[in-house]
């Protein structure tokens, strides 16, 4: 196993010592949700539930759904909604996402609330009369927004549930009518994009206030409340007809932007067959399209199976040489083939085929990197990585592996007026034009063009892996196109170099996406074998850090959930519950 850097440890303890004196003790959180005095948990271990989110308050929420009686599908809306509220950043009402399930009657599921394009979209819409891009057009502002899934999401999710929807929902409407207390990094990140708010919207929202906000301050939202309540009291209809349906529409045309009362009324979240395979005695179970997520997985995993990775060990410059060349050619093939399969034909069998993989790893060169075709590189934007991932199990042996997003920080920095609530800028994840990069860098063609009604191609992943066909790991992370080599990294490191669930999560990750031809490291990975692999003629590029991976891990005694291990990644404010 390896040993964690001094650095890293360092890195870990400071920032507990921060937090702890500001947020209270832990114990006040057990018995009632006091949204003004909590702390972050990294790590909690249990045996009758977990949930792991990107913010205390979400985690504790999907944690008390789950002591009253609920399951891990009701835990997982409950914490989205709670979400909404306390992490307005990426948690959202007004964005879309995947939810992978396992259910106690051992049956895999995956749901689809990915967002839509309006049917007013069209191919060419983020570009000028001379064919070049708009990039702001589709990254901020109304334009940006694809037609929200989220809200679809939950009441699919709740057939699996089985709490009453105004019990999952009530939480978050109290979180939205009364306030809680905003944490050092949300202060920070509201200060920052203040001008942003002020430029993309037609009321003032919330987030901006004169003074600057510090830790500690109370965010209220009102009109988020009265949405929420909406939705409590008239289910679907309360977000995609009626009054909150006049708001968004009504902001549409203040703003510019396409979407209308008929997109939202004719919004549906889908159920999809998960992609599905084996990987050394596992069974892992991801999204499909139009997610890219669970094929990238398969064609990863698959890539390495039968070379051994235990043997080179973890981090050593073969093993990530190893990696990056599988990564680098899952995502040409990402960029070629894939894209939402209700409107093209993406060759899903050949693609994670054996011999098809077997074939797309004959060019590899052990210590030599393998030149991505010459194109324009991308530029990645770091700083504008916000999705969000939870992950929740129960003692029945539920597991729910969701990762939902606006797309870019406060996705299209637009609230709806009255509404209170952000929308996305998913409209960015089409291929505006062939070899022009979005702001994940991630390049595209046809498969992924803009079309009325389509959806655009995805890089989250949540996942589930079983072990002897039960459920064993439940994970996922944000971080546009870094996402699947996040998850693909922290499996590997748990399956082949049997890491603890909190090593897996908090090691230093590495990312390379065919196009840009980089290897992307984060700040504390090792600088030998950085050296090592420019020597093998890879261009490293450092770069800050790589996702907020969620982590539950759940070890059997027959048939009963003897412990689940949750995870918050140490990167940000992630919390991890259990009980
Ligand atoms: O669906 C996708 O792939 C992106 N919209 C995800 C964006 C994301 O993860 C942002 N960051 N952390």
């Amino acid at each position: 196993m390896k040993r964690i850097p001094f650095q890293f440890t360092f890195f870990v303890c400071v920032v507990c010592q921060l937090f702890i004196p500001y947020l209270g003790s832990a114990q006040e959180k057990t018995n009632s949700i006091d949204a003004f005095h909590y702390t972050f948990q990294k790590k909690a271990i249990g045996s009758q539930g977990a949930v792991s989110s990107a913010h205390p308050l979400a985690s504790i929420v999907g944690l008390s759904i789950l002591k009253k009686g609920g399951n891990a599908f009701d835990a997982a809306i409950a914490t989205q909604l709670a979400l909404a509220v306390v992490y307005p950043v990426a948690g959202n009402i007004g964005g879309g996402g995947f939810l992978v399930g396992y259910t106690d009657k051992k049956k895999a599921i995956t749901i689809d609330y990915r967002e839509k394009a309006p049917s007013a979209a069209s191919k060419n819409m983020y570009l000028d009369s001379l064919g070049n891009p708009l990039l702001n057009l589709s990254q901020n502002g109304h334009l940006a927004s694809g037609v929200p899934g989220s809200v679809a999401g939950f009441f699919a999710t709740h057939k699996y549930g089985k709490l009453s929807f105004k019990e999952i929902i009530q939480p978050a409407i109290d979180l939205a009518a009364n306030g809680f207390a905003i944490t050092a990094s949300q202060a920070e990140s509201f200060n920052e994009d203040r001008k942003e708010f002020l430029q993309y919207n037609t009321v003032i929202p919330v987030f901006v206030k004169t003074q600057p906000w510090k830790e500690g301050d109370t965010l209220i939202q009102k009109d988020l409340a009265a949405t929420l309540i909406r939705i409590r009291d008239q289910g679907m209809k309360g977000f995609y007809e009626g009054e909150t349906a006049e708001l968004i529409s009504s902001e549409m045309k203040r703003g510019n932007g396409l979407i209308t009362k008929e997109d939202l009324k004719a919004y549906k979240a889908i159920e999809r067959e998960p992609i599905q395979f084996d990987y050394k005695g596992h069974t892992i179970i991801g999204m499909p399209m139009p997610s890219s997520g669970g094929l990238l997985m398969k064609q990863m995993l698959k890539m390495i199976e039968d070379r051994h990775i235990e043997k080179l060990g973890f981090q050593t410059s073969a093993s990530v040489q190893l990696m990056v060349e599988v990564e680098r050619r899952a995502y040409a093939d990402r960029a070629e083939f894939m894209g939402d399969q209700d409107y093209v034909k993406v060759p899903v069998q050949t693609l994670g085929s054996d011999a098809y993989l077997k074939l797309r790893m004959q060019d590899f060169i052990t210590g030599k990197a393998t030149p991505s075709t010459q194109i324009k590189p991308g530029n990645i934007n770091p700083e504008s990585e916000e999705t969000t991932h939870l992950s929740v199990a129960d003692q029945y042996g539920n597991a729910v592996s969701v990762t939902t997003t606006l797309n870019g920080g406060y996705g299209s920095k637009t609230v709806v007026g009255g509404g209170g609530f952000l929308l996305n800028n998913e409209m960015d994840d089409f291929t505006v034009k062939p070899g022009v990069p979005n702001m994940y860098g991630a390049l595209g063609k046809e498969a992924n063009a803009i079309a009325p009604g389509k959806r655009m191609l995805s890089s989250m992943s949540p996942t589930i892996v079983l072990k002897h066909n039960k459920p064993y790991l439940v994970v996922g992370t944000p971080g546009g196109t870094t996402i699947p080599t996040s998850v693909f990294q922290t499996i590997v490191n748990i399956i082949d170099f049997h890491q603890s669930p909190k090593d897996a999560v908090n090691n230093p990750k590495f990312h390379h996406q065919w196009l840009p031809d980089q290897v992307m490291i984060e700040h504390d990975f090792s600088k030998n074998i950085a050296n090592a692999l420019e020597e093998m003629g890879y261009k490293v590029q450092n770069r800050g850090e790589i996702g907020r991976t969620e982590l539950i891990q759940m070890g059997w005694t027959h048939k009963k959930i003897k412990k689940i291990e949750a995870i918050g990644d140490y990167r940000g404010d992630d919390d991890a519950e259990a009980y």
